[in-house]
């Protein structure tokens, strides 16, 4: 009998150290990922376990930008002292009084409703705009800022159209558009009716966008980490130098500022 405790003591210690030794494993692999960061180790393991079989880079991706979380639960105001880099999505939010430094745009530059635009996102699409008319690609913004009150309205009336549920995948709650901030726009369209992926000026503005500070928001096959479906019209200005950084590593804005913005 004696010895027969003993064994087993001796088998459970094993398998802890087992344990221990695949909780080691993996600690290390999540460490290894290019955007680990030690502040999320626990959700890591957590999401982990919850999750199952999924990736290494699957798991630090979708702590980072919050997704262990639903959309639209436990939001919070963004920092809007971060300017141009300012995350708003479903997850950070701005007041109803929130509003940028806006200009008119002109009407070479903006038809439709909302011409306004933060000031520096303005001279940036004037700049892209001139440029791509020398290679006879003609763009000009469909909708700039729009107001917290604005965006109520919008969005009330999408949900009395399609429901809640479909209104949530391509419009914004109050509050959560980035249309709010000043620095971004919908660029000639904003119908998914009008195919304007397929358009030259979609390509054009794919290879050049980024070079005037201004990414493509919602890419196709994010949505999992945007919360919307592919919008190939709404650019967001961030700069060149992070505009650069995400296109080439094929970011989304949400990663982008969970590993470079939000602590820094
Ligand atoms: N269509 C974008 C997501 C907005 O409503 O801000
Ligand atoms: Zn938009």
């Amino acid at each position: 009998m004696n010895n027969y405790l003993e064994f087993r003591e001796k088998i459970r210690e094993e398998l802890k150290k087992i344990k221990d030794e695949e909780m080691e494993n993996l600690i290390k692999r999540l460490q290894k990922d290019a955007y680990y960061m030690e502040k999320n180790l626990n959700k890591y393991l957590e999401y982990k376990r919850i999750m199952g079989s999924i990736k290494i880079s699957e798991v630090i991706k979708d702590v980072n930008t919050h997704r262990d979380k639903q959309f639209y639960s436990e939001s919070k105001m963004t920092d809007t002292s971060k300017g141009e880099l300012m995350l708003v999505n479903k997850y950070y939010y701005l007041l109803d009084s929130y509003k940028p430094d806006l200009v008119l745009m002109t009407d070479t530059y903006a038809k439709s409703v909302n011409k306004y635009l933060e000031k520096n996102t303005y001279r940036w699409f004037q700049k892209m705009v001139e440029d791509a008319k020398k290679e006879n690609i003609i763009l000009y913004s469909v909708s700039g800022f729009r107001s917290y009150e604005y965006q109520k309205e919008l969005y009330d009336n999408y949900v009395l159209k399609d429901g809640i549920k479909v209104a949530d995948t391509y419009s914004a709650r109050a509050g959560h558009s980035e249309h709010q901030t000043g620095y971004a726009l919908d660029i000639n369209t904003s119908s998914s009716l009008d195919y304007f992926e397929d358009t030259k000026e979609f390509l054009w503005l794919s290879r050049n966008a980024h070079k005037y500070g201004f990414i493509l928001r919602y890419p196709k096959d994010k949505e999992n980490i945007t919360g919307f479906k592919f919008e190939p019209w709404h650019y967001r200005y961030v700069g060149i130098e992070v505009a650069t950084y995400i296109k080439k590593h094929n970011l989304t804005f949400e990663e982008y500022y969970a590993y470079f913005v939000e602590n820094r």
